[in-house]
C-alpha cells in the first residue's frame, strides 16, 4: 500500500516517528528516486542521514510545532543538497497553510527549536505562574489561569504587530513602560 501511495506522488512526506524512520526510508528507498522531493518531519534526524539512506539529496527537513492543530505552528525548514529553492517554495507554502515558516540553514536547527519548539514549556510555566499569583491574591484558578492565558495569547498579537512596526522603527517607544526599547 505505501509502495503505491509513493509510486503515485511527486511529494512524500515521512511523519512517522524518529525511531521508525531509517526502517521506513530504507524499505521504500527503491521507489524514491530523485525526480520525488522528500520530506521528513522527524525530530532528530540531520539531513546528512536522511540523504545517505535515500542516496540523494532532494531532501527536505521540516520541523513543524504542536499548534499547527490551530493554524498557529513555528515551523523551521532546512532545505538539502539538490532540492532546489521551487522546491522550498513548495514546502514552504504547504506548511504555511497551518501557520508560519522560517527556512534557514540547518546549522541553526537546535537554536530555532529551542525558541520555537521548547520554548514553549516557558510560556506555560509563566502562564502558570502568573495564575498562582492570581490566587495568591484571591483569585478562584479557573479564573487566573484564563486571565493569565488571554493576557499571554492576546499580547502575542500586539507584541507580534508591534515587533513589525519596531523592527522599520528602532527608536520607537515601548507601549508598556517608560524607556526606549533598543531593537
Ligand atoms: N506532533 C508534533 O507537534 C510534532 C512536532 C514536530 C515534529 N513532529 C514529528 O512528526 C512525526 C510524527 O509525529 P506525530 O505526533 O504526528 O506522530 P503519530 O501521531 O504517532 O503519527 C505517526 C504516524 O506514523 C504512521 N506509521 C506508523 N508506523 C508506520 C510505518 N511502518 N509505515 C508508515 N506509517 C507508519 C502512523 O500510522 P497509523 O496511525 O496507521 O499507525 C501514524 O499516522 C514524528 O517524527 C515527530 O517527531 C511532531
Amino acid at each position: 500500500y505505501h509502495g503505491q501511495v509513493v509510486e503515485e506522488c511527486d511529494v512524500i512526506i515521512f511523519a512517522v516517528k524518529p525511531q521508525i524512520l531509517k526502517e521506513v526510508i530504507l524499505d521504500l528507498r527503491p521507489l524514491l528516486s530523485q525526480n520525488k522531493l522528500l520530506l521528513s518531519l522527524a525530530v532528530g534526524h540531520k539531513l546528512q542521514s536522511l540523504q545517505e539512506w535515500v542516496g540523494h539529496g532532494r531532501f527536505v527537513r521540516v520541523i513543524p510545532t504542536t499548534a499547527s492543530v490551530i493554524g498557529e505552528a513555528a515551523t523551521v525548514m532546512h532545505l538539502g543538497e539538490a532540492a532546489t529553492e521551487n522546491d522550498g517554495e513548495l514546502i514552504a507554502d504547504l506548511f504555511g497553510a497551518v501557520g508560519k515558516v522560517w527556512k534557514m540553514d540547518e546549522k541553526l536547527s537546535d537554536a530555532a527549536a529551542a525558541v520555537g519548539g521548547a520554548g514553549t514549556a516557558f510560556v506555560y510555566i509563566a502562564i502558570e505562574a502568573m495564575a498562582d499569583g492570581g490566587v495568591a491574591a484571591g483569585l478562584p484558578r479557573e479564573i487566573a489561569l484564563s486571565l493569565a492565558a488571554q493576557a499571554v495569547s492576546g499580547n502575542c498579537y500586539v507584541y507580534l504587530k508591534n515587533l513589525v512596526v519596531r523592527l522599520y522603527n528602532p527608536s520607537l517607544e515601548c507601549m508598556f513602560c517608560e524607556s526606549k526599547v533598543e531593537v
